[in-house]
């Protein structure tokens, strides 16, 4: 099986793909030249598919210099509404928006109609309000993937109160850090999660983040029903403080340009960044994409096996979906529990139609042989989808033809925590695909490709990936630092949002992801700055200095590759690297665990002391035949030295 991506390596759309509500490739020619031509025409039109409770006269309203980003400012909505209470007073309360599937294949299930989540949003809502959130606080949310996290999340745009999600894979300090950062005084947390049968200890890494950062309450859903400590005062069984709450709440009417959420993403330096999205564009985006690219139709089943922790998980498990009165299934538990078909036995279980997942679980299973796959009838699925990474062609091949069995479309779909919702990508009634390539541009989406010196490529090319025109759902800022927003996304080429991301167009105008081209690596799908790991591994008292970069790992797309120089008279060992692991693990989470630690007795630098990444990439690559000029070091013979001493063989 080849696994080189070609430009003419096409699979064809089925011929069948249009049942007439699908987006056909001649309808993707006129609407993407109608959203480009004439924008405030074409968003207005997407827009009124929603309720408002005032209606948008002024629609796009933006500028990239000065950065300032506005849609739709003078509309009035609420997104908790449109997502839930609409379908209901539509007279779709019986259908299912929700289903529970948990970690273990024996445990507790739950299906929730739009009615049930109606009632249980403003049973959360109303139990928020008793301690006292209004519009406009932050409310952390740190669950694990059960229903309650998505109702925290809705209840929270029910009120108007911002939502923070942190991932519940993060670490105690990192809770620490975000809670302080946007002085967020509630957290929405469960006792405990499960994932693999192994229990995360959620509520216990609440409470000892708040040793280092201070809420004025903590709303604890009981899940597992293990021991948990409560703090007097502090900390409400939720099950407890709903009990009687009223079962009215209505919805905040909300101005397009209120902030919705705040979510936390790396960065090639500094801490993580609270990008912040608003209410009116990110319903919009997230409601247009969704319907397109999912090519959703009523009555189906649709699976996303991100986190609600991260972006996926609040574009397309919560807004996106349910904004389409869609039934999207919640799965709390991991692939490869109890055994490496779990996927495929709860898309036949649930008779799963569409399946979002991510290339790096894809690779995982894969391994495993297909075996797995073949015991299950897979034949209720009709698109598969793929997310948070560039896909590999094997696996892209692996996927359409195991999973779904040579008849699916499988959308890649590229887009970031900052872009909303998806911007590149195949429309599966529109495009034939090409295995490794994101594809064409979503309505509304401008794409350019420049040079390091901001020089405009065209035609078939590669370069940096740029976009020129704002769309709805991109993000308005850094919450509490615009003119970090402005530094990180606008400055390098000014004029344009720049993605972080190097990109290739070929002859057809697809468009191929290559990776990150700063210092942001991308592991198991997980978004991570080499500068956090760096950090935490200097706040341990015997490490003097460190550099991480990313390599190809098969499995997890990215590895953690680290440098680390020790204290004068330290002595590394096998049993220290063990030990600098599980600080890592301890400082950021375990998503950041190193898979190489490469202990040496210097970096090489430049003569002004400037670490050079590139030989370290290289060297981390086991591509140390073609390191290119080396002169410019302080001392070349490190160098020899790193080589000698290289982890990756
Ligand atoms: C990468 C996840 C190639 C990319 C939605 C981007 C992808 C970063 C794809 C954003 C894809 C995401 N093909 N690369 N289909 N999707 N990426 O913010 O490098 O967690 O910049 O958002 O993931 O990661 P984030």
């Amino acid at each position: 099986m080849s696994n080189t991506a070609h430009d003419d390596d096409w699979v064809k759309r089925p011929a069948d793909a249009s049942d007439g509500t699908t987006c056909t490739a001649a309808d993707y020619e006129r609407m993407y030249a109608e959203s480009v031509d004439d924008a405030d025409g074409f968003w207005a039109e997407q827009a009124a598919r929603l309720d408002w409770i005032e209606k948008p006269t002024r629609i796009a309203g933006w500028s990239y210099d000065p950065v300032d980003i506005k849609w739709f400012e003078d509309g009035k909505l609420n997104i908790c509404h449109n997502a839930v209470d609409r379908h209901v007073d539509a007279g779709n309360g019986d259908r299912v928006a929700l289903i529970f599937e948990p970690d273990s294949p024996d445990g507790e299930g739950r299906t929730i109609t739009y009615a049930e989540l109606k009632a249980e949003v403003v049973r959360m809502a109303n139990t928020l309000k008793k301690l006292g959130v209004k519009k406009g606080d932050r409310v952390t949310i740190y669950m694990p993937m059960i229903p309650e996290g998505a109702f925290a999340m809705l209840a929270c745009a029910r009120i108007g109160a911002i939502h923070s999600v942190i991932f519940g894979g993060f670490s105690p300090d990192a809770i620490a850090g975000r809670v302080e950062d946007c002085r967020s005084d509630w957290i929405v947390t469960a006792d405990q999660g499960l994932r693999g049968s192994k229990v995360v200890p959620l509520k216990a890494n609440v409470d000892a983040a708040l040793e280092k950062a201070s809420a004025k309450a903590v709303l604890v859903v009981r899940h597992t029903g293990g021991d948990v400590a409560m703090t007097e005062g502090r900390d409400h069984w939720y099950q407890e403080l709903s009990a009687d709450v009223g079962e009215e709440c209505p919805c905040e009417p909300m101005n397009a340009e209120d902030p919705l959420f705040i979510l936390y993403t790396s960065g090639s330096t500094g801490s993580p960044k609270g990008v912040l999205h608003t209410t009116g564009g990110y319903s919009v985006w997230t409601e247009t994409t969704f319907r397109y690219v999912f090519d959703y139709r009523p009555g189906e089943i649709y699976w996303c096996t991100a986190d609600i922790g991260w972006v996926t998980g609040h574009s397309y498990i919560v807004y996106g979906p349910l904004q389409n009165g869609a039934t999207s299934l919640m799965f709390e538990g991991v692939p490869n529990y109890p055994d490496h078909d779990r996927f495929w036995a709860v898309c036949e279980k649930h008779k799963v139609n569409i399946f979002y997942t991510a290339p790096t679980a894809i690779r995982a299973l894969m391994r495993e042989g297909e075996g797995h796959v073949a015991k299950h009838d897979l034949s209720s699925l009709r698109l598969l989808g793929s997310v948070g990474e560039p896909i590999n062609p094997e696996a892209w091949r692996w996927y359409h033809d195991h999973v779904g069995g040579g008849r699916t479309p499988v959308v890649d779909t590229w887009w970031q925590t900052e872009t909303g919702g998806i911007m590149i990508t195949t429309l599966p009634g529109a495009h034939d695909m090409k295995p490794g390539s994101a594809g064409r541009p979503f309505f509304g989406i401008c794409p350019q490709l420049v040079d390091n010196d901001g020089h405009v490529l065209d035609g078939a090319t590669e370069g940096n990936l740029c976009i020129t025109r704002s769309w709805p759902g991109q993000a308005r800022t850094v919450y509490g630092d615009h003119e970090r927003f402005i530094q990180t996304y606008f400055s390098t080429y000014p004029g344009k949002y720049f993605t972080g991301d190097g990109c290739r167009r070929d002859a057809d105008g697809y468009y191929w992801i290559t990776g990150r081209v700063d210092d942001v690596i991308n592991v198991s799908g997980h978004r991570m700055g080499t500068a956090e790991v760096e950090s935490a591994l200097v706040l341990h008292p015997k490490v003097s200095e460190a550099a991480v970069v990313g390599y190809p790992h098969d499995i997890k797309g990215q590895g953690i590759y680290c440098y680390v120089t020790l204290n004068a008279g330290e002595e590394s060992s096998d049993d220290f690297a063990g030990e600098l692991r599980q600080w890592v693990r301890k400082e950021i989470g375990p998503i950041a665990t190193p898979d190489h630690l490469h202990f040496t007795p210097g970096l090489p630098k430049t003569r002004s002391g400037k670490i050079m990444r590139r030989i370290l990439r290289k060297i981390a690559e086991n591509e140390f035949g073609s390191l290119g000029d080396t002169s410019t070091l302080a001392d070349p013979t490190i160098v020899d030295s790193l080589i000698e001493g290289r982890q990756n063989r």
